[in-house]
């Protein structure tokens, strides 16, 4: 078994984190599609970094569900694994199934981390583990604002990070690709699902509200992450040991 999963954030609604479009998903009266960009944030840097504060505080209190441990489970029980991501919350990671998590070389966050935070000049990150201060960062290098470190709309993702992915999906064929709780805003998303599914791979989509894999002959559950998840995970795994 070859598994390829992709989600987004509706798999981490169930853990209280709201989804970026739909239902919940404004801040304020504001639009996160919108927020999430270098001209929000050249405009009003504050605000911006108080929506991603409040992020981080709700990450940090939320834990994972069950929709990604059986993500785990799965990375655990699959001959071969590799998890995209594109939520920058840190749930899949600490997600575990009996103790076992998924390793960092089978998963990619291509929208990057919340957690950090870069400058916007030149190299310097760091990782936020407790409560940040408040007004926007500056760097202790070269005194320039820092940001936090996730792709904004219009940017480009991370070379090594999409190395990484195309590396798990051009390497063959996958068995099964299982796509959740996503708008798949994104053509590289749509891309790389297809290129896994290759013509025989099983296509399951995994959405209470949208489906957006039919063009590509996709099997809908239409179904929120959580309670479908586990029971989609527990059929493959069942077969695989059988
Ligand atoms: P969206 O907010 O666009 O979509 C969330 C999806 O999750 C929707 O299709 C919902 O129907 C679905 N959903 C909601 N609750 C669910 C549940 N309990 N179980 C399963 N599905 C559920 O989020 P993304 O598709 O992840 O990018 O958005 C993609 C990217 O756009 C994000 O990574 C971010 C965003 O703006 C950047 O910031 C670059």
């Amino acid at each position: 078994m070859r598994v390829l999963v992709v989600t987004g954030a509706g798999i981490s609604a169930e853990s209280g984190i709201p989804t970026f479009r739909g239902t919940g998903g404004y801040w304020r009266n504001l639009d996160p599609t919108k927020l999430a960009t270098q001209s929000a944030f050249d405009s009003d840097p504050e605000l911006v970094w108080q929506w991603y504060r409040e992020r981080r505080d709700m990450i940090r209190r939320a834990v994972p569900n069950d929709a990604h441990r059986a993500v785990a489970r799965l990375s655990a029980g699959a001959d071969e694994f590799f998890l995209l991501t594109q939520n920058v919350d840190d749930l899949h990671v600490r997600a575990d199934w009996d103790n076992y998590r998924i390793p960092d070389d089978h998963l990619a966050r291509i929208h990057g981390d919340i957690f950090v935070t870069k400058c916007e000049r030149g190299d310097f990150s760091r990782m936020e583990t407790d409560e940040d201060r408040d007004g926007v960062p500056r760097c202790p290098r070269c005194g320039g604002r820092m940001r936090p470190g996730v792709v904004w709309f219009g940017e480009g993702l991370d070379p090594r990070e999409v190395a990484r992915v195309d590396n798990f999906v051009r390497a063959r064929p996958c068995s099964v690709v299982i796509v959740v709780a996503t708008t798949i805003a994104f053509d590289y998303i749509v891309h790389w699902t297809r290129l896994a599914a290759g013509r025989r791979g099983r296509l399951i989509e995994i959405n209470p509200d949208d489906r957006f894999l039919e063009p590509l002959g996709g099997e809908w559950i239409k179904e929120p992450a959580a309670p479908a998840l586990p029971r989609v995970v527990n059929e493959l795994v069942s077969r695989a040991l059988s």
